[in-house]
């Protein structure tokens, strides 16, 4: 059956996308322009593409709007005639905004897309610290159920999370995803942001009340290093620190002296400082400790909540509107 007229639709734009892009966003995406998928996420050896080579493929394409997640959208692409561009992240860093402001492209950014991800993840990492499991696991696998005498009931005591109090260092599109997460397995939740309104204690406060500390703030000049020595040493005595946001918040060192004096009981990071540790670094000996490469954000979720937020950001942009996610809104002045 040949379309209906009301189906024709002819594009007026292409869309180059080179992030991972799917769900509704992809279809509202297909209905505003002719679009040309390349994720990253699809090449192997990884393609990371600076902005020279994003520039070659835009011309290639003739895109004229850019949809990127960790591609380099600085230099030669910011002089092609784009119309607009989505970044897939919460912080655009890996766009040169002030360039684009200056060209008068419309740059979008997609806040919070992976907050439900890396909220569960920190979950993950906190059952998985305070139960052993990790350690447990290998046990049954090495058919070391037993080991030095002692049954399982004697190594994986743990106390109960349901009673105890979690401290959030950090309140935004995490933390408070991480808060409703933390207050439903029944524990008392109390945070320190002193940018957001519900956030009512000190930092130092919260660290002494906490069973548990959980960062989520975003790294600036204030907050590099904020979880150091003195603030360890505030924690109570087995508490268990967590970061899933970034290990430039917390010294490390001051973190291993902290677990190898035992004065925490553990610890979990979904972070470093370089995305890697080296084999022989103390926190890879340490069982109690749960170390994940960065993958709190790893969802098929995120990449459907950046496409929406992306997509509709762009279906606005195009209508004449002035989106929510839009970085640069003077562009839209001028
Ligand atoms: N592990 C992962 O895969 C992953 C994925 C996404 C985000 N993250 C990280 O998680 C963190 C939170 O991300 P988000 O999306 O919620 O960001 P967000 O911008 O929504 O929230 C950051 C919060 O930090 C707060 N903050 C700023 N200065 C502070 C200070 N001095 N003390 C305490 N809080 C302060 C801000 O007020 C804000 O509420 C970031 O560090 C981010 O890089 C990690």
């Amino acid at each position: 059956m040949s379309p209906s007229c009301d189906d024709r639709r002819v594009s007026t734009h292409t869309a180059l996308v080179t992030a991972p892009f799917r769900g509704e966003g992809l279809d509202i995406l297909r209905r505003l322009a002719d679009v040309v998928l390349d994720p990253w996420i699809n090449h192997t050896p990884l393609r990371i593409l600076d902005g020279e080579k994003l520039a070659a493929l835009v011309e290639e394409t003739g895109a004229d709007l850019l949809v990127v997640e960790s591609d380099s959208v600085k230099g030669p692409v910011l002089d092609l005639p784009l119309v607009a561009i989505g970044s897939c992240r919460g912080d655009p860093n890996n766009v040169d905004v002030e360039t684009a402001t200056a060209r008068g492209i419309p740059v979008l950014r997609a806040p919070g897309r992976n907050a439900d991800g890396v909220a569960e993840m920190t979950i993950a990492l906190l059952f998985a610290v305070n139960r052993g499991l990790v350690r447990a696991d290998a046990d049954v696998r090495e058919g070391a159920v037993d080991r030095d005498g002692t049954i399982p009931y004697q190594r994986f005591r743990a106390w109960q999370l349901a009673g105890r109090t979690a401290g959030i260092v950090g309140l935004g599109a995490v933390g408070r995803a991480t808060k409703w997460r933390l207050e439903g397995l029944g524990m008392r939740v109390i945070a320190y942001d002193p940018y957001a309104a519900e956030a009512t204690h000190s930092l130092d406060d919260l660290l002494a009340e906490s069973d548990v500390v959980s960062l989520h703030a975003a790294v600036t000049p204030e907050t590099a290093g904020l979880i150091g020595t003195q603030q360890l040493a505030r924690m109570k005595e087995g508490a268990i620190f967590l970061n899933s946001a970034r290990a430039q918040l917390h010294d490390t060192d001051a973190l291993v002296d902290a677990l190898e004096r035992g004065h925490l009981a553990g610890a979990g990071l979904d972070h470093f400082v370089g995305e890697n540790l080296p084999v022989d670094h103390p926190l890879c000996a340490m069982g109690n400790v749960v170390l994940t490469p960065h993958i709190g954000g790893a969802t098929y979720d995120t990449e459907a909540n950046h496409s929406k937020l992306i997509a509709e950001g762009l279906a606005m942009l195009l209508d004449g509107g002035r989106p929510d996610n839009l970085v640069n809104p003077e562009v839209l002045d001028g």
